[in-house]
């Protein structure tokens, strides 16, 4: 990931906004929400990073995401390559860290005397953390919080923390420290399951309960669109129609991933009208994303609980839905329980998301390619 990726749309205005909401706002942390590969890692990562640490401040990042360490050890990781003087922005060019690394503990372990040159494999952490390094992540924190230009953290993925009980520890002891320092130390959570965020966020019995403000992710619009344009124009020698480019943008729910998938096609294929390409990227999308696959895995009453959000609406337990529900499985009508079952087992698998009290596919993309097999199974074709 450079900053320096030519189809990269700055979202300059939107960094300087959430910073200052972030800096001078109520010392709250801020939770960013956005539908699945809306950008926000890519504006953390490429538009607000790059802006804080040119205005000054020291910016951290760390993601959960199905990260091969353990959460504790990420974060000490993040933590303990910014004290040793990188640069976020340098960083995300050159060190990806897929070899788990051993950690130099830059201080003493409380508890253990262990001092400056003790070592820890990341990699061998599992389960819960120990009391130690939580005082230890603590105390990095502390180090990294500044009493000049707040230190800001971004923290992605943050709904992975919720997936396990052995994580709450760890949740807990965050808390903690980021209230301590309300003022050298701002965060910003983001995650891509509204529901998983919701859970932590929502939820009574959380640590991070009425922890964090939330703002929106603008969606990105026709000026995203002119920008692709522009650059594909440079690149390739020739134009795209802009109409029929912003039509085929609003088709992919403003998805700026499958956007510049589609453009890439166009550019790599000089044969493609904008209808053929859009039928190439629906194959190639539903090839990536795996949607067959995840489908064929879903038993009857979880499949037609996701073809019905699809086509009867966001309220599975009315009687009306689920009757529906029961004629497609050939049934008597399901109760609430194993619907809600279904619905359960279709969020953890990332399948289905609950946006405020409302159920919905998680994925826009998935969502056309089971309305695509509602009528391929309509006309016999399936
Ligand atoms: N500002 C942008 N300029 C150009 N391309 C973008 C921009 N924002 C997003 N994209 C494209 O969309 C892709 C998805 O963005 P990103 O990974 O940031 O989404 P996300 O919201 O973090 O998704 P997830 O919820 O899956 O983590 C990027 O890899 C990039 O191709
Ligand atoms: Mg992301």
């Amino acid at each position: 990931m450079s900053t320096r990726d030519p189809w990269h749309f700055k979202r300059t205005g939107l960094a300087g906004q959430v910073l200052a909401t972030l800096a001078d706002g109520p010392a709250q942390p801020l939770t960013l929400f956005a539908p699945r590969r809306a950008g926000k890692t890519e504006f953390l990562v490429q538009d607000l990073a790059p802006y804080s640490e040119k205005r000054g401040h020291r910016v951290i990042y760390a993601s959960f995401w199905q990260a091969p360490l353990s959460p504790v050890a990420v974060l000490l990781h993040a933590l303990e390559k910014s004290l040793a003087g990188d640069k976020l922005s340098d960083r995300m060019r050159t060190a990806m860290w897929r070899a788990a690394p051993k950690l130099k503990l830059s201080g003493s372990v409380p508890g253990t005397g262990a001092e400056a040159e003790a070592e820890i494999d990341l990699a061998s952490l599992k389960g819960e953390p120990p009391n130690n390094l939580l005082l230890y992540l603590d105390d990095l924190l502390g180090r990294v919080s500044s009493t000049g230009k707040p230190t800001i953290l971004l923290l992605d993925e943050v709904q992975e923390l919720a997936r396990t009980r052995g994580n709450i520890p760890l949740v807990a002891a965050l808390r903690t420290s980021l209230d301590k320092r309300r003022d050298g130390l701002r965060a910003i959570f983001t995650g891509s399951s509204r529901a998983g965020l919701a859970a932590m966020f929502a939820n009574r019995e959380a640590p991070f309960f009425h922890f964090a403000t939330p703002i929106d992710l603008p969606a990105l619009g026709e000026p995203f669109v002119d920008h692709v344009l522009t650059v594909f124009e440079r690149t390739a020698k020739r134009a795209l129609d802009r109409a029929r480019m912003i039509d085929a943008f609003d088709r992919l729910h403003r998805d700026p991933y499958f956007f510049r998938l589609l453009v890439q096609l166009m550019l790599y294929d000089t044969g493609h009208t904008v209808r053929s390409a859009m039928k190439a990227l629906e194959e190639r999308v539903a090839a990536e994303f795996g949607y067959p696959e995840t489908w064929l895995r879903l038993t009857p009453i979880q499949r037609e609980t996701a073809r019905a959000l699809v086509t009867r609406g966001s309220r599975p337990f009315s009687r009306a839905f689920r009757s529906a529900l029961g004629k497609a499985l050939g049934e008597d009508t399901p109760t609430a329980a194993r619907v809600q079952a279904a619905l359960r087992r279709l969020e953890r698998i990332g399948v289905a998301d609950r946006v405020g009290g409302d159920w919905e596919l998680a994925d826009p993309g998935f969502r056309t390619w089971i309305a695509g097999v509602a009528v391929r199974n309509r006309s016999g074709a399936e």
